[in-house]
């Protein structure tokens, strides 16, 4: 028998992690991102690593219109940010600072650290899809502590 989806969420959310904005484009102009944890490392030869999108989310179509994505990996300062893009509609890059990537996708400001992603396979998960990205240009940008998520809130390094 399959599982509960709500307890399923409960158990996976003891396996923390941290916690990302994934920035994209539909190629004409207008900007996405979605505050994402569902985030992984995959291969380093070629480096790869994953990111899995809700087909429902405002900028699931914006994936497979540009093909590319960006990481913005967040600080601990930056849990605001990362709920302004937990929620769906309106200009969320309105009155946040960022500069325009390689790919044409925002790199936000004084976030960890970023990777800016060319989307080379993609897999078909049930309610999600799995895109798999190279990355073609990234950096470390902060030294400060991450932003965390665990057991359904915000979390830091120290408590
Ligand atoms: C900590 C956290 C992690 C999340 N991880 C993901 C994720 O990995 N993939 C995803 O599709 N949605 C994830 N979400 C939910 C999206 O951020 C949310 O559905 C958002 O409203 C989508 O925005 P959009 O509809 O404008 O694209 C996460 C939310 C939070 C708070």
């Amino acid at each position: 028998m399959a599982v509960d989806p709500q307890e399923f969420r409960g158990v996976m959310g003891h396996f923390a992690t941290g916690v990302t904005v994934i920035t994209t484009h539909d190629g004409g102009g207008t900007l996405y991102g979605l505050t994402a944890n569902a985030v992984s490392s995959v291969s380093l030869t070629p480096p790869l690593l994953l990111c899995c999108v809700d087909k429902s989310s405002e900028s699931y179509p914006s994936f497979g219109a540009s093909k590319t994505f960006t990481v913005n990996i967040l600080s601990k300062d930056q849990e605001v940010l990362s709920r302004k893009f937990a929620k769906s509609g309106g200009d969320k890059f309105a009155g946040i600072g960022y500069r325009m990537g390689k790919t044409g996708a925002p790199i936000l400001n004084d976030v960890l650290a970023h990777l800016e992603c060319e989307i080379r396979y993609e897999f078909d998960a049930g309610d999600h899809t799995i895109y798999v990205g190279e990355p073609i240009d990234m950096a470390m940008d902060q030294e400060t502590d991450p932003l965390l998520y665990f057991r359904g809130g915000y979390r830091n390094l120290r408590a």
